[in-house]
């Protein structure tokens, strides 16, 4: 994004796939899949710490772990570089490593996966409910074998997975539940957040998510020891300086991006809200397309407001998102392709066969609708009027909002 974007305080970008949102409706701006904020406070909060000369690790980094702590009923927070890096620091923390099996979904971005083979330990990829597009927990059973050390449900789209249902999994064969809830900010199942069912849960601070850091990530758990753990494992291995305890790597973050996540979090309660205020809009509105189902006892926060399209699979749904982007509305795929079809997962396909029929029709039936807090009125109704017009329904029929 460029410094006007940020200036202006909405950086836009078409998607993680590419989308470039050029329209062909003369005179009217694209509107974007997803829309970054990085506002005048954020700028006003980086320039405060690197004028500090505390940068890393520092003051804003425990502050940011102390607050985060609120949306994930106070567990302990460790704050890493990113992601990525807080779940592969919690499999290495708990011990999980070569010789061990991992289930995951294989309809998430490769992240989830990628961490289970750093670690060395195999993923297993299990197939997904069709209606929250997250592990359903009989095909989580099915794939437990002798080597499964844990289940790393995916709260995909901001949906939470079923983690009463994993739970009992997880329960019945003594796994570890490691929550990748890097979609997921502030969603809740019964009024729990995600994050605090599992032995530890994981949140994305990357830009296009419900809240960012710049780049970031924050591992929380309830268990003291593996906090301990980690807090040594993100900082080779030190609490004290050169008193290098065991072997870490460098995951730090910096006070930079903390200082950026503390105004952030701030923002997040309506932000969430007003995504939900767009979701329910495009429920409303939208025709001919499958609006995203919501789970009883669900509050989605709405990362994506993902749709099936209607037709005959991949041809059909690429066809439509191409024509949604001449109507001037920028849609993004995630995810085209499930992992275990992946180029660097074709060791691990190679190793068995997998049947996920589920996984399968959801990359070659979804679709991502602009749903991000910065959308307009005007532009939601473009949404909603070009999505319907492309399923027949005319230019602007089922507008209501
Ligand atoms: C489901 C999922 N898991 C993990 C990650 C990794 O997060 P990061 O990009 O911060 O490393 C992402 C981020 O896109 C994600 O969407």
């Amino acid at each position: 994004m460029t410094v006007e974007e940020a200036e202006s305080g909405r950086a836009r970008t078409g998607a993680g796939t590419g989308t470039s949102t050029g329209s062909d409706v003369p005179g009217e701006r694209p509107v974007a899949a997803a829309a970054p904020v990085i506002g005048s406070e954020e700028v006003a909060a980086v320039v405060r710490v690197m004028r500090s000369g505390r940068v890393v690790q520092g003051p804003e980094v425990a502050a940011f772990e102390a607050e985060f702590g609120a949306l994930v009923g106070g567990r302990h927070c460790v704050a890493v570089n990113s992601g990525t890096s807080a779940l592969y620091a919690v499999l290495h923390c708990m011990g999980i490593g070569p010789g061990d099996e991992v289930i995951v979904p294989s309809f998430s971005f490769a992240a989830s996966a990628n961490a289970v083979r750093l670690v060395g330990a195999e993923p297993v990829f299990a197939d997904i409910d069709p209606g929250s597009f997250c592990l359903d927990p009989e095909a989580v059973a099915a794939a437990v074998g002798p080597r499964t050390a844990a289940v790393m449900p995916v709260h995909l789209y901001g949906h939470p997975a079923d983690m009463a249902g994993i739970g009992r999994v997880a329960e019945r064969h003594g796994l570890a539940v490691v929550e990748d809830a890097c979609q997921a900010h502030g969603a809740t199942l019964h009024g729990r957040p995600v994050g605090t069912f599992g032995t530890a849960g994981c949140f994305s601070f990357y830009p296009t998510k419900n809240m960012h850091a710049l780049e970031g990530g924050m591992a929380v758990t309830e268990d003291r020891e593996l906090t301990r753990r980690l807090r040594l494992f993100r900082n080779q291995g030190m609490e004290q300086r050169y008193r290098n305890e065991v072997v870490g790597a460098n995951l730090r973050m910096t006070d930079v991006n903390a200082a950026v996540g503390r105004v952030q979090l701030r923002r997040l309660e309506e932000w969430t809200k007003r995504r939900r205020r767009n979701a329910k809009t495009l429920d409303a509105g939208l025709r001919g397309v499958v609006v995203p189902p919501v789970a009883a006892g669900v509050e989605h926060v709405y990362h994506q407001y993902t749709v099936r399209v209607p037709g005959n699979g991949r041809a059909d749904r690429d066809a439509f998102a191409a024509q949604l982007e001449r109507r001037g509305v920028g849609g993004a795929v995630y995810y085209p392709v499930p992992i275990h079809r992946l180029p660097s997962f074709a060791e691990a396909a190679a190793s068995r066969t997998w049947e996920l029929p589920e996984t399968e029709r959801a990359a070659a039936e979804v679709l991502s609708l602009p749903v991000h807090p910065s959308l307009s009125d005007e532009e939601l109704r473009r949404v909603v009027g070009a999505a319907n017009a492309l399923c027949g329904f005319g230019s602007g029929a089922g507008v209501r909002s």
